[in-house]
């Protein structure tokens, strides 16, 4: 896997994450091939987003000997913008099947593209704590920036944010906002367009993954 470094932003690049990114952004793909391909695509980003993870010892036995080997160590708590981000989480279940979820509701105005917090269900926080913000889109970057200061409020100092697609205008807004935050992507796209959707982009991800 490589990957693009500009700042406390990671681009991943993967010819899986390129191929799955095409069906994705087609208009023609089905809801079944995009499902499909937003849990492949979400899956390769969440291993880099989880790379710094540390781990300690763990002594074990296999079948013929003693073995140290390691066991994940940071604990983690994710936390998926509704609704998209809950197509990210059923794809992390299958790598921290323990972890612990917290929920926010963010919904877009579709005239002014500024997001109104419907809902939020948070874990206790603790500065050790790294938390994982998913969300596919990153546009404007408002979604992102109400979500990370109603965490930095609940005490979180360990933040990573995870998108699949990114729009520069949002990336630049939460690198001013939050330099401290780490922001782990698989693409960064060209342009806003005057509704405040990502150009190429791929349209409504809540919409095309759930069906509406
Ligand atoms: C979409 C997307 C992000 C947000 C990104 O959500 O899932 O949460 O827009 O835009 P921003 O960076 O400009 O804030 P939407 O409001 O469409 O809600 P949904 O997830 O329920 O479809
Ligand atoms: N939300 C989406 O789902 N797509 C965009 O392009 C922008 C916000």
């Amino acid at each position: 896997m490589t990957k693009t470094n500009r700042g406390n932003v990671i681009c991943v690049s993967h010819p899986l994450v390129e191929h799955s990114l095409t069906v994705l952004r087609d208009y023609r793909t089905t809801t079944e091939e995009f499902r499909r391909h937003a849990d492949t695509v979400s899956k390769i980003i969440l291993i880099e987003a989880t790379k710094h993870l540390s781990t300690k010892v763990k002594n074990i036995e296999t079948p013929l000997a003693p073995f140290t080997g390691r066991q994940l160590n940071d604990k983690v708590i994710v936390v998926p913008v509704l609704r998209a981000g809950l197509a990210m989480l059923i794809a992390l279940r299958d790598f921290l099947p323990a972890v612990s979820v917290g929920f926010i509701g963010l919904e877009r105005d579709e005239q002014t593209a500024q997001a109104r917090e419907y809902y939020q269900k948070m874990p206790k926080i603790f500065a050790s704590h790294i938390v994982m913000v998913i969300d596919p889109m990153l546009a404007t970057g408002g979604s992102f920036d109400n979500t990370v200061a109603a965490l930095k409020k609940k005490g979180a100092k360990r933040i990573v944010l995870v998108s699949i697609v990114s729009a520069p205008e949002g990336v630049k807004l939460l690198q001013e906002r939050h330099p401290d935050v780490m922001i782990i992507t698989g693409a960064i796209d060209d342009h806003l367009n005057a509704k405040k959707f990502i150009v190429p982009g791929l349209g409504d991800f809540g919409d095309r993954y759930f069906g509406t």
